[in-house]
């Protein structure tokens, strides 16, 4: 049987590495975009008896993103599943950012996920066939303090997935955003600095009511999706985004904005 083909972008580290490694060993061909050459050298060694292969492929880059897409296509025949997973944050006061920040975070983050869903999108048209995934956020359905510009980027990704899905369905493509909340990385040298204190740490019940998400449980979800013919549009994962948002739902916008407030003032 052919091997389903899946790119995945910012492939280089984190999340989208250990989605491209454990989509290989599950018997996806697989493509993992990254922009350093560097990183391309040394994961093509790691990589070399797998299948998956590092590609050339900054996201900010029209050109990167349609010659990506147009190499695996010559030389698999397609691409069945695209995985927009290359994304930062940003955390602070918006005093401390700078418009430019905030372009550069829309840019990576919204923008160069249309590009490359406009990279892959005459392709699976023409095969009347894909999946797009989009990696969002809680902080693209959620407005949380200290994340403005990293929750309008996500937003704005939400909102792109949202509406394309309807452009894109009459070709049999569909769109998924999956909307993780804070995942633990399984490489704990990676934890990254918070200039403010984490809500699990200052309340420690949180840390039981809400456990970090696993790289393992996303990728798991990953999968669900691709083998499901009519995918959710709206994935949302981890306790903390379920209760979150549920909450959100249910009680009224002041009593929301008062505990937002609380929580963020001790
Ligand atoms: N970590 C969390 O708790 C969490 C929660 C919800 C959602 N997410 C989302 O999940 C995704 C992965 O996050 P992560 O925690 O794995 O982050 P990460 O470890 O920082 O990895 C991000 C990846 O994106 C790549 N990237 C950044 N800018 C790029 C560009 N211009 N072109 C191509 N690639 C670029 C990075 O490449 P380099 O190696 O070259 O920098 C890296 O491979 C992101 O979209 C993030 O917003 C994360």
């Amino acid at each position: 049987m052919r091997k389903k083909v899946v790119l995945i972008t910012g492939g280089s580290s984190g999340l989208g590495k250990y989605i491209a490694e454990s989509l290989a060993t599950k018997g996806y061909r697989v493509f993992a975009g990254m922009r350093s050459k560097k990183k391309i050298l040394l994961l093509s060694k790691q990589w070399r008896n797998k299948s998956v292969q590092p590609i050339q492929l900054n996201i900010t880059s029209d050109k990167d993103c349609f010659d990506a897409v147009e190499k695996i296509v010559k030389k698999e025949g397609g691409i069945d599943v695209l995985v927009n997973n290359a994304g930062y944050a940003l955390v602070g006061s918006f005093e401390n950012h700078t418009s430019q920040d905030f372009q550069d975070i829309l840019n990576v983050n919204t923008v160069g996920s249309f590009r490359m869903i406009k990279a892959v999108f005459p392709f699976m048209k023409k095969r009347k066939d894909g999946k797009i995934i989009n990696i969002t956020s809680l902080n693209g359905v959620l407005a949380l303090p200290s994340f403005a510009m990293y929750c309008s980027s996500k937003f704005a990704l939400e909102a792109l997935g949202l509406s394309l899905k309807h452009e894109v369905a009459k070709y049999n493509i569909h769109i998924t955003n999956l909307a993780p909340g804070a995942i633990q990385s399984p490489d704990h040298s990676q934890k990254k600095e918070m200039p403010h204190k984490p809500a699990r740490e200052k309340f420690l019940i949180l840390k039981i009511l809400m456990p970090f998400l696993t790289y393992k449980k996303i990728t798991e979800k990953i999968i669900s999706i691709i083998n499901n013919s009519n995918p959710p549009v709206e994935v949302i994962m981890g306790a903390d985004s379920l209760i979150t948002t549920s909450l959100q739902r249910v009680l009224p916008r002041s009593v929301w904005d008062k505990m937002v407030s609380y929580v963020w003032s001790k």
